[in-house]
């Protein structure tokens, strides 16, 4: 029989933002193998139509499950687009997602002001307007598409004065400044630095550790965590090669 839990784990993003995902992946599971794949050459994903992000993701994800055991869209967007798709086509594969970290961001503070920073794309999904309506109840919600931020950090210039005056330009008219921030895009860690500028030193929630630990717990109900002695790996791989440097050093800092 072939044994499954030596095959590899693939994480998937249109760029570099899922090498933050990556980073979580590593170090809770160093045994694994790890291929990430970055759709750089048609990043930034969220300014295309959900079809379209939805053919991407369909395309690489089956390619990449050709060989692994599982499957991070380590994308909000994908995520949000393709990834019910995805597991109706492979079930029993496990396929883990991202999802804009409200739940922790208005729970952690009392009627708090949230700002939701992600793609259009991720916004405009029926899902994503039901997770707001959701914590409304309890937190003041603005919720931001930043495709500048995306491309920034695609450039390697996530901490930088130019992200600084992107984001204040972007959150110029916002009532009051807000007490904390949802990172709803795996790019978007990477521009932490600069959001800490801009809006002071509050709380910023991603969902790079969240995924990282859902996929282990996954792993392990399926019996397909690596085996004790093996030695983990990982892969670079980019529909752009010339982001690859972009890849290692974000994965390296
Ligand atoms: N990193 C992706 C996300 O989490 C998408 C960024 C983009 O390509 O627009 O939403």
């Amino acid at each position: 029989m072939n044994d499954r839990t030596a095959a590899p784990i693939a994480l998937f993003d249109s760029g570099a933002g899922g090498i933050g995902v990556l980073r979580e992946v590593q170090k809770l599971l160093p045994r694994e193998q790890l291929v990430y794949f970055g759709d750089s050459r048609n990043a930034p994903y969220g300014e295309r139509s959900a079809q379209e992000v939805k053919e991407l993701v369909l395309f690489h994800g089956e390619r990449l499950l050709k060989n692994a055991k599982a499957l991070v869209l380590a994308c909000n967007t994908a995520t949000a687009v393709a990834a019910a798709t995805l597991r109706q086509r492979y079930p029993g594969v496990p396929i883990i997602g991202m999802e804009p970290a409200l739940r922790p961001a208005v729970h952690s503070l009392k009627n708090p002001k949230v700002l939701v920073l992600a793609t259009a794309a991720t916004l405009s999904q029926e899902k994503y307007r039901l997770l707001q309506k959701k914590y409304e109840k309890n937190a003041t919600v603005w919720s931001i598409p930043a495709p500048g931020l995306v491309r920034l950090v695609e450039a390697g210039h996530g901490d930088s004065p130019q992200t600084d005056a992107y984001l204040r330009t972007l959150l110029a008219d916002l009532p009051t400044p807000p007490d904390a921030v949802v990172l709803g895009c795996t790019h978007f860690p990477f521009a932490a630095n600069a959001l800490h500028r801009v809006l002071g030193d509050i709380p910023l929630w991603d969902g790079a550790a969240g995924a990282a630990a859902q996929l282990k717990r996954v792993l392990e109900q399926k019996g397909l965590s690596a085996s004790t002695g093996a030695v983990g790996s990982t892969v670079l791989n980019a529909s752009d090669p010339r982001s690859l440097p972009l890849f290692l050093r974000l994965l390296h800092p």
